[in-house]
């Protein structure tokens, strides 16, 4: 099972950008912590791509339209994109959307995301724990799928 992690703008400054909002973990000590829960699920594949820019996000999903599986924060991009939503779409892989912060807390113009109606569901508010409850759930829908399939095959 392979799952694509994709962080957007300004998440490589995760620990030092507003702790009190995001927490102070690090994007990289994120990754560790994903890397530790993939080794006890034992069959994941995980990729990790952080970008401030757009369409390096879109490329992504593209380059990894064969995966499995999507967790994305999408950073400002959430209440902007269409494009990423669209390359979501595009290739059909299954999405969780993940924010740090309750972006239903904070100002208005968070309230709005355009990755959801591309999203399985998202995590809004737990900091860094959103990502891993994201990949617990997505290795949890992704096996009921492989098990369906399989029934299906007989
Ligand atoms: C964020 C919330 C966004 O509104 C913000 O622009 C971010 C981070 C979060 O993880 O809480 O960059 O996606």
């Amino acid at each position: 099972m392979r799952i694509l992690v994709l962080n957007g703008p300004n998440l490589n400054l995760l620990g030092s950008r507003e702790p009190e909002i995001y927490g102070l973990e690090t994007l990289a000590d994120i990754e560790v912590l994903m890397r530790n829960q993939a080794a006890d699920l034992e069959d994941v594949e995980l990729a990790f791509l952080q970008s401030n820019h757009e369409g390096v996000l879109v490329d992504a999903i593209q380059d990894h339209r064969d995966w499995d599986g999507l967790i994305i924060n999408a950073g400002a991009l959430t209440h902007t994109s269409v494009a990423i939503p669209d390359a979501i779409t595009s290739v059909g892989i299954t999405t969780i959307e993940v924010h740090l912060s309750n972006i239903f807390a904070r100002e208005a113009f968070r309230h709005h995301s355009y990755i959801s109606p591309a999203a399985w569901g998202m995590i809004t508010g737990f900091g860094y724990r959103g990502y891993l409850v994201a990949l617990d759930l997505l290795h949890d829908l992704l096996t009921e799928e492989a098990a369906i399939e399989d029934l299906d095959e007989d």
